[in-house]
Order: structure tokens, then sequence, then C-alpha cells
């Protein structure tokens, strides 16, 4: 479906940004891709790192919060990926202000100018913080889901379609546990902090994120927000296959974390369905009336609840030795 096609990624210079390019590279033809991002530098490694791809990616400057500049940048696309944001739970809590600014206004802007430039198709990225967020940056992307998936509304027939996909912490990304016990284990550290021993989380790779963007380009006929089907681990056995046989330390959870990562709540338990390989969640709005579900799921059991505390599919110690060796996001 992507090929000869013209795809716009806001914050196409991240993590998820060079993957959803590599994948796309390696398995269609575009006619062209386009980075949208603030940093020069950044785009001007992207653009060295592919060179021989010249002819097929764009590198346009500019910001989520400038409207009028995105509106320039989205003419003749046919889809788009936003995946620009403010990140950080900590820079978020301390800078409440930019925050808003790029995860919602950004959000606003995106929806507005793909509606004007006719864009076929929006997926936009959305995190397990924005589930019963307790942070700003969860806070901000649930308002941000909320826009993408009532942005339907106003696209009018056959008008732009737009999608949501959520995943939870990427395995090795920036900031997150996997680099912060390396860093203790390279510097010779032999005992490992734990926040809580009880805490779980799901384990994603980044092709697994986006291979699910592609699905929602595929599968989206406006307002489901996409949810693969992973398995979850123990923070205590993530540090053992780590490093085995080290002493374990609990160092008390931190502000704005969660002993569990929840991605669908039993509220949306009510519209969800799953599939072989992931879950949907469909919109419960008036205007939305079922007209759209995807051949092939089932409804799940009322209040279920997908978290990695509960979830069914857990891994080893040995199996996360093994995706230790395949899985990281090395960006
Ligand atoms: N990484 C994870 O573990 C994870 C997990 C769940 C969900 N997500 C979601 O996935 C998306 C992508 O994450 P990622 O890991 O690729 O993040 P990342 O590596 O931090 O990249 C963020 C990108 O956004 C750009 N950006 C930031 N502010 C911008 C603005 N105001 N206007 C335009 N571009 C802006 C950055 O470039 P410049 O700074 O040059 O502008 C960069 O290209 C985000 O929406 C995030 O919430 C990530």
């Amino acid at each position: 479906m992507l090929n000869n096609k013209t795809i716009l990624i806001t914050g196409g210079t991240g993590s998820f940004g060079h993957h959803f390019v590599d994948y796309v590279l390696a398995n269609y033809k575009p006619k062209k891709l386009i980075i949208y991002s603030r940093d020069e530098f950044k785009q001007f490694n992207m653009q060295n790192r592919y060179k021989e791809n010249s002819d097929v990616l764009r590198f346009f400057i500019g910001d989520v919060r400038d409207g009028g500049r995105l509106r320039m940048a989205m003419k003749g696309v046919d889809y788009v990926i936003h995946a620009a944001a403010l990140k950080q739970v900590p820079a978020c809590e301390y800078n409440p202000n930019e925050a808003i600014l790029t995860n919602i206004n950004g959000a606003m802007n995106v929806i507005n100018a793909s509606l004007e430039a006719g864009v076929k198709k929006v997926v936009a990225l959305s995190t397990d913080k924005a589930v019963n967020p307790i942070n700003l940056y969860g806070g901000t992307k649930l308002v941000s889901d909320k826009l993408f998936c009532a942005a339907n509304a106003y696209s009018g027939e056959g008008g732009t379609v737009f999608s949501v996909v959520r995943y939870g912490n990427v395995a090795g990304s920036r900031g997150s546990v996997i680099p912060f016990f390396q860093n203790i284990i390279d510097n010779g550290g032999k005992e490992l902090p734990i926040t809580d021993f009880r805490m779980t989380r799901f384990w994603i790779s980044l092709e697994q994120g986006v291979e699910l963007v592609i699905k929602a380009l595929e599968e989206s006929s406006g307002g489901e927000t996409f949810i693969s089907k992973i398995p979850s681990f123990k923070i205590t056995d993530l540090a053992e296959a780590m490093l085995p046989g080290c002493e374990k330390k609990e160092v008390g959870i931190r502000e704005g974390e969660k002993l569990h990562e929840i991605m669908i709540t039993r509220e949306d338990s009510l519209h969800t369905y799953e599939y072989e390989k992931h879950y949907i969640i469909y919109p419960h709005y008036n205007w939305w009336r079922d007209r759209d579900i995807v051949p092939g799921g089932k409804l799940v059991a009322p209040e279920f609840e997908y978290s990695s505390g509960t979830n069914t599919e857990w891994l080893s110690v040995e199996q996360l030795r093994e995706k230790l060796l395949t899985d990281l996001d090395e960006h």
C-alpha cells in the first residue's frame, strides 16, 4: 500500500522514525518519505545514513507547534505518521507548558493540516502512559489520543482516516531500564537497584512497533486504537538475565512510575476486539456505530484488562537473555 506513495513522519529523526524508514525502504517503493523535525544536526546525520536513498528522502525542518509550516509540508502527502513528542516523564513534569504545546497543540496542528491537505490516513503514536495517566506526559498523550480519534468526525465521507497505535517502553530505548542496568554492569557493579520487586513490564521491540503502525495504515477506518499482543517480564528476572546471580536492592518506586503497564482498561473492554496478534479498541462515539469492525476478531470478556501484571504470556530469564541479544533498540 505504500508503493509510489508520499509519507510524512513527524519526529522522523527519532528512534521510531529510523526504524520506520528502514522498514519502508526494505519492503516498499515509496515515492517520497518526508522527515519533519526541528534539529538540523539530527537531520544531517540521518541524511548521511540514508545517502543511497536521497531520491526518496526529504528533510523538512519544522516544529509541530507551527501549523503553517505543517500545512506547507503536507501538500501532496498520502500518509502521515505522527511520532514527534516530548516524552521524558521528569522533563514533562518540570516543563508542563512545553509538553502541552508539543504533545497537545502539536497534535491539533497535525490533525488540521492533514484535513486541509486531504491526507488519506494518519497514524498517531501513543503510549501505555496515556492509560489512567499519573504523570503529565501520560496526560498529554491521553488528550492527543482523544484528539486523533475524535478527528474522524470532521473528515467527512471518504476523508482523512485517523487512528492510534499504542505501545509501552521499547526494549533498550534511551532512558529505559536496560541501558540503566547495562551502565552499572559495564562499570563493574555487582548489585542492581530495583524500584519494586513486584514490578512488571511488557516487552516490545521497535520492529513490532513499526509493524503495528503498518497494520493500522492497512486496516484503520477511523478512530481505532491498535495494541500489540506481547509478552510480559518481571524486572527482577531482567536483572537476573543481565547479571546472573546479582544482588538486587529494592530502592522504592519513583514519582510518576507504575507497578505494571496497562494498555487496555476494564472500561475499554466493552469496545475491544481480540485478533491473532493484536487488540483493537474501537471508538464509542455515537457517530461511529460499529460501522467498520475488522473481520476475524472477537469481543474480549467484560472486565478484561490488558496489563503487564496479569498477562498470560511471560518471558523466562532464559528467554529474556535471548531477546537481549536480538531485540534491542540500539538507535
Ligand atoms: N521510545 C519508546 O519507548 C516509546 C514507547 C511508547 C510510545 N512512544 C511514542 O513514540 C513516539 C516516537 O518516540 P521515539 O522513541 O521515536 O522518540 P525520540 O527518539 O525521542 O524522537 C522524537 C522525535 O520527535 C522530534 N520532535 C520533538 N519535538 C518536536 C517538535 N516540537 N516538532 C517536531 N518534531 C519534534 C525529535 O526531533 P527534534 O528534536 O529534532 O525536533 C525526534 O525526531 C512518541 O510519540 C512517543 O510518545 C515511544
